[in-house]
């Protein structure tokens, strides 16, 4: 029984919490929805995220971590101690000891304010792992072997991209992209090539349904409706799978520049095992169809999505706090 504790992924997009022996306990968008006069918060992740669009003016959302980092400290401590509560209702405990994964690439003033955020949420004690480690653990990758791994986490604001042996990360890359902006990709394309303006909802439901990376020979199509963009009317149209894998293409390349720039990095050795290997894709924005296939066909080396894979980094966390002794001298930080 590992009592009082919690390993969180604070993601940009989705935040979700593991209890050691009991799994995922929460994974909630990380939305906040906060009066706009009082700056209260009114309703935190999936009831947020409702909340808004059904009410008035004075309700605003916010994000509070944007590309993996705080954006507003108040509102994602406010977050924070919401989950804790929901958390300490279900299995009657206070005070939790935490594991938060945030980027490798985040300064130590970011890492810092995550730390204080958790304490003055509620947890005891916080400590901080490098996500990409977390994913790799959580993808099942022996990361303490004196072996290279590669790992690809696209989340919804970053792409993080690592190579990792003996339990910590050799060479990594953070880039400030990820599922978000193929989501504003698809916006573009849709407007310029049929003129039409689709909402962000819209824009994530053909990602879902029929996006695609690389451009398939069986054409799939989803009925879109928006807004035309000449003469304002309402508008429905069909927008096809190929159409997102023209849209994503500059993301793509961008995506493939980090993983280019870490294997530039990567010192001989480790790279003869990441080719021997492969690379291996975590996070939601590898769900995409064809993006291990894309990465794969560019870099000549073999790449695979992970089980599971929007939950890899929790999952990671939770694996390290099973095992926070042989963890807290190397592969995490207090502050
Ligand atoms: N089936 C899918 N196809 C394509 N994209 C998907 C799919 N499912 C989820 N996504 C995208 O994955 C992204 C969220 O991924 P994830 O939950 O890993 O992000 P996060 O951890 O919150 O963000 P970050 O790691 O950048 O801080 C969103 O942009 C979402 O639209
Ligand atoms: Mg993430």
């Amino acid at each position: 029984m590992y009592a009082k504790r919690l390993a969180i992924d604070l993601g940009t997009t989705n935040t979700r919490i593991a209890v050691p022996g009991r799994g995922i306990v929460v994974d909630e968008p990380s939305v906040v929805a906060v009066s706009a006069d009082t700056n209260k918060i009114l309703a935190v992740g999936k009831d947020a995220e409702e909340m808004l669009g059904k009410t008035p003016d004075s309700i605003v959302a916010v994000n509070p971590i944007k590309d993996g980092a705080i954006a507003s400290y108040k509102v994602t401590e406010g977050m924070l101690r919401y989950f804790f509560d929901h958390i300490a209702g279900i299995f009657s405990f206070v005070r939790p000891e935490v594991i938060i994964a945030v980027p490798a690439g985040i300064t130590s003033t970011e890492r810092r304010a995550v730390v204080d955020a958790a304490v003055s949420a509620g947890a005891k004690q916080a400590y901080i792992i490098k996500s990409p480690v977390a994913a790799a653990l959580g993808a099942g990758i022996p990361i303490g072997t004196p072996s290279g791994h590669m790992i690809i986490d696209i989340g919804g604001g970053t792409t993080e991209v690592a190579v990792i042996s003996l339990g910590d990360i050799v060479v990594s890359e953070s880039a400030r992209i990820g599922g978000e902006e193929i989501d504003q990709a698809i916006i573009n394309y849709v407007r310029k090539k049929y003129k039409l303006i689709i909402g962000l909802k819209t824009a994530q439901k053909i990602k879902h349904k029929i996006g695609s990376v690389v451009t398939q020979s069986k054409e799939k199509t989803l009925e879109v409706s928006g807004s035309n963009s000449v003469n304002n009317l309402p508008e429905t149209l069909y927008v096809s799978n190929n159409d997102v894998a023209q849209a994503v293409g500059n993301v793509m390349s961008d995506i493939i520049s980090s993983v280019k720039l870490v294997l530039q990095k990567t010192p001989p050795e480790l790279a003869a095992d990441v080719i021997d290997k492969g690379m291996v894709m975590t996070g939601g924005g590898s769900l995409l169809r064809g993006s291990d296939q894309f990465l794969a066909k560019i870099t000549g080396i073999p790449c695979q999505v992970a089980d599971d894979a929007p939950n890899c980094v929790v999952k990671g966390a939770e694996i390290a706090l099973e095992r926070l002794d042989d963890f807290k001298e190397k592969v995490l930080w207090l502050k």
